[in-house]
């Protein structure tokens, strides 16, 4: 395992200006979803300040009252957990609360700390109100995550000294510090966990518009020339996630460069996205093979996801964190307690037929109502 208490490692006295050093800030375990390419490319590309924060706004207005509040008394602010699919600006949002509030962040994630001492050793190193911050929260172990639950409530370090009937515990009081715990799966943190926090917030998939800022905020940090009908197109093609707005923008760059003048516009980026075989809503391959094996392997569903996954070649967790928002927001997929199913808009965007033949044994209307779509649906 890394050091994870190197101080050129996690360690950062605030964070970095726009393009400075955050290498040493981001070196941490990037999860699944998330390519080495795209955080080199996030670093640079983060906002520092609230204010240049885009979308997410009911939790911008919220954040800036509680900061405003905790830098006022010169308190920590409370335990701030983010949970929602990746890629929607959770690291973003934790630098630029440190930022605001004017202390220091450190940064770590759920599998990288393995031992309770791991833990001890991050959290004794804090000072007084800075910010502790732990991606992927749901996967700390559980005897490293009773650390967590005195630290967060009393400021304090239970430790165990010694083993058998001579063992005893000591306690240890820390600085006041905040955690800020991000989560693609709020319902699997543990309860005692989830209710240490002070502040939920959930991000949600940014709509077309707010990426289409993005993407051109992005474009003129980049130096990227592109006009608003470039940046609407890759921007309408990014299922909703910054992250992915901002991964197309540079491979349509390239297209730009090689295919046209350098400038990136709709005609450009439509031909690159259409090479990378995103399609006009932004599927990829594997959205197009796990809608057509629901269509034409179940029937148009319901089928459980794991059997999904193996048909697919997925595993499910990808299919459920990263896949199925996006599916289930623009209203192709519905989860039903019998599984995933597949809705006519998905059919329709497939160029697929319809079904129409009673199932179950019930009427068509039923079969539709326990599929959970609306009937005017159908
Ligand atoms: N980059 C990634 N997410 C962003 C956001 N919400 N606002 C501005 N830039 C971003």
């Amino acid at each position: 395992m890394k050091n994870l208490f190197d101080p050129s490692v996690d360690s950062l006295d605030g964070i970095p200006a726009e393009g400075g050093d955050y290498a040493a800030w981001e070196d941490r375990l990037v999860d699944e979803e998330k390519k080495e390419e795209d955080s080199e490319l996030e670093i640079g590309l983060r906002p520092r300040h609230l204010a240049d924060y885009i979308g997410q706004e009911k939790i911008k207005e919220n954040l800036s009252i509680y900061i405003d509040a905790a830098r006022k008394r010169g308190e920590p602010l409370d335990h701030v957990l983010l949970y929602g699919p990746p890629g929607l600006g959770k690291t973003t949002l934790s630098g630029i609360i440190a930022n605001e509030l004017g202390v220091n962040i450190r940064v770590t994630s759920g599998p990288a700390i393995e031992k309770q001492g791991d833990l001890a050793a991050l959290l004794t190193n804090l000072s007084e109100n800075d910010v502790l911050f732990i991606d992927e929260i749901h996967r700390l172990p559980r005897p490293v995550e009773e650390i967590l639950y005195p630290a967060m409530e009393d400021y304090s370090l239970d430790i165990i000294i010694g083993k058998g009937p001579a063992a005893r515990s000591i306690r240890l009081p820390l600085a006041k510090f905040t955690l800020i715990g991000a989560t693609t799966r709020a319902g699997q943190l543990t309860t005692p966990l989830r209710d240490r926090f002070g502040v939920l917030f959930k991000l949600e998939l940014y709509t077309t518009e707010e990426l289409t800022t993005i993407v051109l905020r992005s474009a003129r940090i980049l130096g990227v020339e592109i006009d608003e009908d470039g940046a609407r197109e890759i921007a309408s093609r990014s299922r909703g996630t910054p992250r992915i707005a901002n991964r197309f923008l540079k491979r349509v760059r390239d297209f730009a460069q090689i295919k046209g003048d350098g400038v990136v516009t709709r005609e450009i980026a439509r031909y690159a996205l259409g090479a990378l075989e995103v399609d006009e809503l932004g599927l990829d391959n594997v959205d197009r093979r796990m809608l057509e094996t629901i269509i034409r392997a179940y029937d148009g569903g319901p089928v459980g996801l794991e059997t999904l996954a193996a048909t697919v070649g997925e595993e499910s967790i990808t299919l459920e964190d990263v896949y199925e928002p996006y599916l289930m927001q623009i209203g192709f997929l519905n989860r039903t307690p019998r599984g995933r199913v597949a809705t006519r808009l998905a059919y329709e965007h497939l160029n697929l037929p319809y079904r129409t033949e009673v199932k179950y044994g019930g009427t068509d209307r039923q079969m539709r109502l326990f599929d959970g779509l609306p009937e005017d649906q159908n």
